[in-house]
């Protein structure tokens, strides 16, 4: 658009410059070769040869051409050059001749003699009334050319300047103009990504700082609803904790006083509802916690954490024929609760004892990754993600022991409030493969702080 617009405002300028460079050479020419015709009207006939010589050299120097002075018959009585010999006959050359009929003329025309595109201008010189002489001037086209191609390369120069200010000029206020409006997409990126505390920075035009205001309205609603929807959950499940302690406690009694082989078996069943019941309501809890917003930040050891779980679950996991055994761990600190890392391990070697049992469960850690693999079934087809969906239970599940099927929700909910995140494949070397990626942290924690805090 701009280009065109220069283009549109350069080019008449261009003809036009051509135009007038052209008019003035002519004019020039033309006032030239009339002021040298009225001063050799005294001098022609009888023809002073030395006057005339230096009449034409003046002028030839003047336009930068050649002047030549013939008599009324086209001999040459003078010429600034010297090239044509006195006397010659110059008659057959179309300007002089209509100049000698009383005609100015002013022709572009190819001159043999120079080999070049020449400008001549003749005018008649009158001694009575009829022309007693002309006087020419010819001037190469070429100087005009090149002052004209002077003029246009200059004027190209304008016209690409004014371009490319007009871009430079362009890009600034279109960077000012979209800004905001990019800031807002990183904020709604952040929202996205579970980040609520994200706001935009209200800035810009009156209609982008409206936008922002509101979607940091927005952020600020959406966050108090979801608190309180975990609030709900968390007192919901506070307020069955008792009852179901209550009635567990019942069936306890009426279990002991059942004296009938089949009324004790469906009161066995009954306390294993419960159970289940409470580790739901339990694990529901969990998860509502663990979905809330980022927590300080902190520092976990690696290898202590899965020394820890290590010591934790080997004799649960020899009582079921799992060695539970530490692989290689490499030296690192997650920048998260340990609290937070303990609970991720726990479910995720519960269910390897669970879905694997009499398989070797190996932990390790590589490249700031924490690996837990066991040598069992593996997934079912086309299990993968969904196993992550909250009350899902998978292939192993269902013929394994009684779950809640919160496990692994709770697990990567854990590991992405600290910005990881948790994967479960099948390991090629069979079983299943649990992969525990968390941020690692950037600083050593001080040994004699703790709070147990650092940057990351
Ligand atoms: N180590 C494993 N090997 C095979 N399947 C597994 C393993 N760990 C988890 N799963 C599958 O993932 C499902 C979901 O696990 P989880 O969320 O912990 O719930 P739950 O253990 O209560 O079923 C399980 O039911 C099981 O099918
Ligand atoms: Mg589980």
């Amino acid at each position: 658009m701009l280009v065109l617009a220069v283009v549109a405002l350069i080019v008449p300028l261009a003809v036009s410059l051509r135009d007038r460079v052209d008019a003035e050479v002519r004019l020039e020419a033309r006032t030239e070769a009339e002021a040298v015709a009225s001063r050799t009207v005294s001098v022609i006939a009888p023809p002073n040869l030395a006057r005339l010589k230096s009449l034409a050299s003046t002028a030839a120097q003047a336009v930068s051409g050649r002047v030549v002075i013939v008599n009324k018959s086209g001999q040459i009585v003078a010429d600034s050059d010297g090239a044509a010999a006195l006397g010659s006959s110059f008659a057959n050359r179309p300007e002089i001749a209509a100049a000698l009929t009383g005609h100015v003329s002013q022709v572009k025309r190819y001159s043999t003699t120079l080999s070049a595109e020449i400008l001549a201008t003749a005018v008649p010189v009158y001694t009575g009334s009829s022309p007693g002489g002309a006087v020419r001037v010819t001037q190469s086209v070429n100087s005009v050319t090149a002052a004209i191609r002077r003029a246009w390369l200059g004027l190209a120069l304008i016209g690409l300047l004014v371009i490319v200010l007009g871009l430079v000029a362009g890009a600034v206020i279109a960077r000012r103009i979209t800004r905001p409006i990019v800031r807002l997409d990183e904020a709604a990126r952040r929202v996205a990504d579970g980040d609520l505390t994200a706001a935009a920075t209200v800035e810009g035009s009156t209609e982008q700082r409206a936008l922002a205001t509101s979607f940091n309205t927005m952020t600020e609603r959406l966050n108090v609803l979801l608190a309180a929807q975990r609030e709900f959950v968390a007192d919901a499940s506070h307020q069955l904790r008792t009852p179901l302690a209550g009635m567990r406690l019942r069936l306890e009694e009426a279990r002991a006083q059942a004296t009938d082989a089949e009324q004790s078996q469906e009161l066995d069943a009954a306390i294993a509802e419960v159970d289940r019941l409470a580790l739901i309501v339990n694990e529901l809890l969990e998860l509502s916690r663990a979905g809330e917003g980022k927590p300080p930040l902190a520092v976990t050891d690696c290898a202590t954490a899965l020394h820890g779980a290590f010591e934790r679950w080997r004799a649960a996991g020899a009582n079921v024929g799992c060695a539970v055994q530490l692989g290689s761990i490499e030296e690192t600190q997650f920048a998260c609760h340990h609290s937070d890392v303990d609970r991720i391990l726990d479910a995720v070697l519960e269910n390897a004892l669970a879905y694997a049992p009499g398989t070797p469960v190996e932990l390790s850690a590589a490249a700031g990754v924490i690996r837990v693999s066991d040598g069992g079934p593996g997934l079912g087809d086309g299990e993968g993600e969904a196993l992550f969906e909250r009350f899902h239970r998978g292939e192993a599940g269902r013929v394994g022991p009684p779950g809640t099927g919160l496990g692994l929700s709770i697990v990567r909910e854990l590991a992405r409030r600290w910005g990881g995140d948790v994967e479960i494949a099948d390991s090629p070397a069979g079983g299943a493969v649990v992969t525990i990626s968390l941020p690692q942290a950037t600083i050593l924690p001080n040994p004699y702080d703790s709070s147990n805090r650092i940057e990351s």
